[in-house]
């Protein structure tokens, strides 16, 4: 059945902060752990990038480890050696070749890495977190026994964080990156010092009172403004919560990102992308579903005045269109989509198909291939539809 919503306000070019953009069907960021063991970025990501760049308005890259860490996911990609740097640049070459545009997505886990991970041990640092408090699950395959999430190191300073994200963003703008996307969703270290569940025992001026959970996210930002200035800079952010056992009783969690979201939006950010509730990452935990259901767009866009408002999670094409034409937000961010849609914003101009599946064997790498031939499949070798 062929919609007759006008789809073309996600085809008119816009302005995101200081990057001009063709189009507002954006690629978020998809870890697809396809990096080398060395968290070297290789000539399969450039592939990749490159399909995907021949229609995405902007791209953000996976998320981009800060420093070794033992995360859930082998062989995501870094951006804190000089190899990495040179891997990110051949990427987004071929992404302006393509003439799209990308934003490091840079990424600390905070507490949901492990401390016996092959990298975490390498990287001679403790699994920091904002306050001793672990989260529940942790799948770990790759380690003996599935041990799950531990009780992380309460950081003494976290100004030392913060460091790693301000060098990290200026490696960004060694590889070439359009901008820099802080991540600040799903559970990870920024999201950790925002939500009271993983930071409220600390009682100095990172912890305890909304103002000062938000601290650690401000400072990030500032770090990396520093080098990139404010149009160049975006957040993600998934008030709703849910993955990594985040969640805050729904008038805490009004109260917190009201704040947190108005304090970001006066720096006059590149944008600030709010993802909504998505069942996928959305865990069961003591038999209940964790997250704050609750509209985002709805509950704090409006608080988005001087930085742009991007949305993300769960968009059809007609309804991301509908939120483009009421001005609800500028553009939408797809994830799935663009994993087996590697010409997705073509599909949806042009009216076609968009109905590959995807090979969830192959999503966060090939378990059963060793080498990067095998790491294809499911990867590079989506199809595209035949375009006029
Ligand atoms: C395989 C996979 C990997 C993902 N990796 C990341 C990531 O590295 N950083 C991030 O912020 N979100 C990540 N996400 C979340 C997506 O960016 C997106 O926010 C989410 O899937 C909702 O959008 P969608 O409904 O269009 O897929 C990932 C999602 C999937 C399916």
């Amino acid at each position: 059945m062929t919609s007759n919503i006008d789809l073309s306000p996600l085809f008119q070019p816009t302005q995101i902060g200081a990057v001009t953009v063709r189009n507002r069907v954006l690629m978020s960021a998809l870890t697809r752990n396809r990096a080398l063991p060395t968290n070297v970025p290789n000539h399969l990501m450039v592939e990749y990038y490159r399909q995907r760049a021949e229609s995405a308005g902007l791209i953000v890259s996976e998320g981009i480890l800060v420093c070794q860490q033992g995360t859930e996911w082998p062989h995501a990609p870094g951006i804190w050696n000089q190899e990495q740097i040179d891997g990110w640049k051949k990427i987004n070459d071929a992404i302006h070749e393509m003439g799209s545009k990308c934003f490091a997505q840079i990424w600390h886990l905070g507490r949901v890495s492990h401390p016996d991970a092959p990298d975490q041990i390498a990287s001679g640092q403790p699994v920091y977190g904002p306050s001793a408090i672990a989260a529940r699950g942790g799948k770990f395959r790759f380690l003996p026994g599935i041990p799950g999430y531990v009780t992380p190191t309460e950081i003494d300073d976290p100004m030392k964080l913060v460091a790693l994200y301000k060098q990290a963003a200026i490696n960004a703008k060694e590889a070439g990156f359009d901008g820099v996307e802080v991540h600040a969703a799903n559970g990870y270290l920024i999201h950790e010092f925002l939500d009271s569940g993983s930071n409220m025992p600390r009682t100095d001026e990172w912890g305890g009172s909304l103002e000062n959970r938000s601290r650690f996210g401000l400072e990030v930002l500032h770090a990396v403004i520093d080098s990139w200035g404010t149009g160049r800079v975006g957040i993600k952010l998934s008030p709703a919560g849910g993955y990594n056992d985040m969640g805050m009783p729904l008038e805490e969690t009004l109260e917190t990102y009201k704040y947190f979201i108005a304090e970001i939006d006066r720096l006059g950010l590149a944008y600030i992308v709010l993802q909504r509730y998505s069942e996928f990452l959305d865990p069961i935990i003591d038999g209940k579903r964790r997250a704050i259901k609750h509209d985002v767009v709805h509950a704090y866009g409006h608080l988005v005045k001087k930085s742009t408002l991007l949305s993300n999670g769960d968009f059809t094409p007609e309804e991301a269109a509908e939120y483009v034409a009421a001005g609800k937000v500028v553009g939408v961010f797809w994830g799935h989509l663009w994993i087996s849609h590697p010409d997705l914003a073509k599909r949806i101009q042009n009216g076609k198909p968009i109905d590959t599946p995807i090979d969830m064997h192959t999503l966060y790498g090939n378990a059963c291939g060793t080498t990067l031939d095998d790491q294809r499949v499911g990867y590079t070798d989506y199809p595209f539809a035949e375009h006029p």
